[in-house]
């Protein structure tokens, strides 16, 4: 078994490092719309296996998407252009983690770049049997670690307010 990369490319165990992710699309003609941008939920969809990965690189396990907060679109990203998504583990849980992404556009002429999207989602680490399972803790290590897992914090009682209201409703 091999380990990708050398010993600064390997943060320690448990980091929000660790979990870091970088994934990168060309927007090919399937993945656009009639005016040549990309479709939203293609965009969504790269958000969530990208999240996905980040979450899986915490936990080890099985994981499902629980939820994804609003997305919001920030620029078009045109045919032609690279998609560059960035994502790692905000804030771990009882049995679930929230992870950040970010998709960037470029565009391949120029190397210009601009956000096109952020968004936020939760994962629940699954056991064999499929049901919830304590997921490890998240070693923060940076001020930036500390800050997004504190927004991290906020988000998960509004989220989880959000799905008691929903719950209640139905
Ligand atoms: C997500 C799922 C596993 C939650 O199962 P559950 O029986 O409701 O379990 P619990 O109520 O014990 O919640 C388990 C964890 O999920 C979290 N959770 C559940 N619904 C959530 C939501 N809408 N948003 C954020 N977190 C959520 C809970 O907070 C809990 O995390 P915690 O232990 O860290 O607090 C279950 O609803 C499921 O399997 N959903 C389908 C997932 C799926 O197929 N996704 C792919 C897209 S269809």
């Amino acid at each position: 078994m091999t380990t990708i990369g050398n010993d600064s490319e390997n943060p320690p165990k448990g980091s929000v490092a660790a979990t870091r992710v970088e994934m990168t699309q060309v927007v090919l003609p399937q993945f656009a719309n009639s005016l040549g941008n990309v479709f939203g939920g293609q965009m969504v969809s790269w958000i969530d296996i990208c999240a996905a990965v980040a979450a899986q690189r915490h936990c080890r396990a099985q994981v499902v998407t629980a939820s994804i907060d609003a997305v919001h679109f920030m620029a078009p990203v045109k045919l032609g252009h690279v998609v560059v998504l960035k994502s790692q583990v905000n804030a771990a849980f009882s049995t679930s983690v929230e992870c950040g992404v970010s998709a960037w556009m470029e565009d391949p002429l120029t190397g210009e770049r601009a956000r096109a999207v952020k968004a936020y989602s939760t994962f629940v680490s699954l056991d064999e049997a499929g049901h919830p399972q304590p997921v490890p803790p998240l070693t923060l290590l940076t001020d930036e670690d500390r800050r997004r897992h504190q927004a991290a914090l906020a988000r998960r009682q509004a989220r989880l307010a959000l799905r008691a209201a929903q719950q209640g409703a139905s």
